[in-house]
Formats: structure tokens, C-alpha cells, sequence
């Protein structure tokens, strides 16, 4: 299976065609961007470590009956996945206090929330993704109830498989940002990518942040910590 047309180029991959319409091929690039583009930069070797860290962490997913739009691993970037509609929500789910929520709420950063928060906000680069509630999803027919209750269950499921993995791995997942797609026939398949850029990894005995922070707030040692990810997650592969 080949790349034919590019799709689509974000900030972190492109998407290309191929040549069935049913699937197409994302390929990670190392540009990084933080505060909507504002930032720029280069992580290097990133693209390899986000293609492989997500496909491992979709693939266990799966498994636990979370439908993914992951085929097949084709190389060190780029990856075979179904083609989806992305819906126009991305799904935030918090264990512990950090970053926008932490700052909206006048909390310390690590203050470990009685259960998960879930929040959702709309996928708009030029409304800065603001936040909207169930009741604005509905309205605007960003998704349906039906498909918002799905949307609500599975991420609650990543939650707790991404928590068991990173357990073994002395990692604490802070919170994460995850993004759903609709197959043709309307099923609803988790979409995007689970990595460093897109969620908060802390060492769990220093509280050492493993994750994009590093390289949104200049703590430097940016690649390591994504090299240090991989090592963690995947090592045992
Ligand atoms: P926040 O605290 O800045 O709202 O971020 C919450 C989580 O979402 C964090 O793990 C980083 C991730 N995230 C993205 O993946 N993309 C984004 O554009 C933003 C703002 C956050
Ligand atoms: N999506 C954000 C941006 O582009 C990146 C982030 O903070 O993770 O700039």
C-alpha cells in the first residue's frame, strides 16, 4: 500500500491517500509547535518515537475493546490507519491538576483530583480549541448524545489501560488529549495519536516531566525525555 495524494498537513504529521479510500498513511514529522503554532520547533528523532509509542499503546487498547484506526506499522514514522472523519472534539481526561486546568481553577500543579475530569473542546485553531460542555456538542452537532456517550466511555477505558502500562513503567499520567474519528458506516474509532506531545508523563518517584512541557516551557532535555519514554514503554519490546 502506497502514498498517493497528501490529505492533510498539521502541525506534527501529514496524512497521505492511498491507493484504497478505506485507509491512509500518517507520517510523524519531528516539527513541534506549542500556544497554537506560536512556538516552533524541532524535536529531533520525535516522529519515530510518537509513531511507535502510540501504535504500542493503541495496540493494547484494542485489546481491551476500545476500537482504533491503527492497521499496521508500516516503518520508524509512518503508519497504515483507517480513514476516519475526525469529530471536532478533543477529548481531555485529567487524573492530577496540571497546565490550562490547574491555571483556570487557581490550583497547584499536582494536586491528585478525586476522580478523572473530562473535558472537551472544540477543534478550532482559529477560536484557540475552547472549551465546550455536552450541551453545546449536541447543539452545534459536533457529535451526537449517542456518540458523545461513547466517546465519554471509551476515553474513561484509555485512561485506565494508559494508567496500567505507565504503572509498570514508574510513570504517573497526568492527563491526556485524544481525538475520535467516524468510520463510514458512523463507528466511532479512536483517532490521532497517544504520545509525548499529547499527554503529561511524570516520573512517578521525582515528578520529572517526561512530555512536550519540557519543550513548552524551555526546561530543555526536551529529546531526551522523549527518548527516555520509549525506552521505558517500549524497552521490554
Ligand atoms: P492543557 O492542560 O494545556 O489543557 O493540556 C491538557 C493535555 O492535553 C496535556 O496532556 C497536553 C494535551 N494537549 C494537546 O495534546 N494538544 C494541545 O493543543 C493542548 C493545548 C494540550
Ligand atoms: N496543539 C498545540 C499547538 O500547536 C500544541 C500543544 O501545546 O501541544 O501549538
Amino acid at each position: 500500500m502506497g502514498k498517493t495524494v497528501m490529505l492533510y498537513e498539521g502541525k506534527a504529521k501529514k496524512v497521505w491517500a492511498t491507493e484504497d479510500d478505506a485507509l491512509c498513511i500518517v507520517s510523524y514529522k519531528d516539527d513541534a509547535t506549542a500556544f497554537n503554532g506560536l512556538k516552533k520547533g524541532t524535536i529531533v528523532g520525535k516522529g519515530s518515537i510518537n509513531n511507535r509509542v502510540s501504535n504500542f499503546f493503541m495496540s493494547i487498547i484494542e485489546k481491551r475493546g476500545v476500537p482504533t484506526h491503527v492497521v499496521k506499522e508500516l516503518n520508524d514514522r509512518e503508519t497504515l490507519v483507517k480513514r476516519v472523519e475526525i469529530v471536532p472534539l478533543e477529548v481531555i481526561v485529567r487524573n492530577i491538576a496540571a497546565g490550562s486546568l490547574a491555571k483556570r481553577l487557581g490550583l497547584e500543579e499536582g494536586i491528585v483530583m478525586s476522580q478523572p475530569v473530562i473535558e472537551f473542546c472544540y477543534k478550532n485553531d482559529e477560536l484557540n480549541d475552547p472549551m465546550v460542555n455536552t450541551s453545546h456538542i449536541i447543539a452545534m452537532n459536533f457529535a451526537t448524545r449517542k456518540e458523545l456517550d461513547i466517546i465519554t466511555k471509551y476515553s474513561l477505558i484509555v485512561n485506565e489501560v494508559l494508567q496500567e502500562i505507565l504503572k509498570e513503567d514508574n510513570i504517573t499520567l497526568v492527563d491526556f488529549k485524544i481525538e475520535f474519528g467516524r468510520e463510514k458506516d458512523g463507528t466511532i474509532i479512536l483517532a490521532d495519536e497517544i504520545s509525548p506531545d499529547t499527554c503529561r508523563f511524570w516520573d512517578s518517584t521525582t515528578n520529572e516531566k517526561l512530555d512536550k512541557d519540557r519543550f513548552r516551557r524551555d526546561l530543555g532535555g526536551v529529546e531526551d525525555a522523549y527518548k527516555e519514554i520509549l525506552k521505558r514503554v517500549m524497552g521490554k519490546k
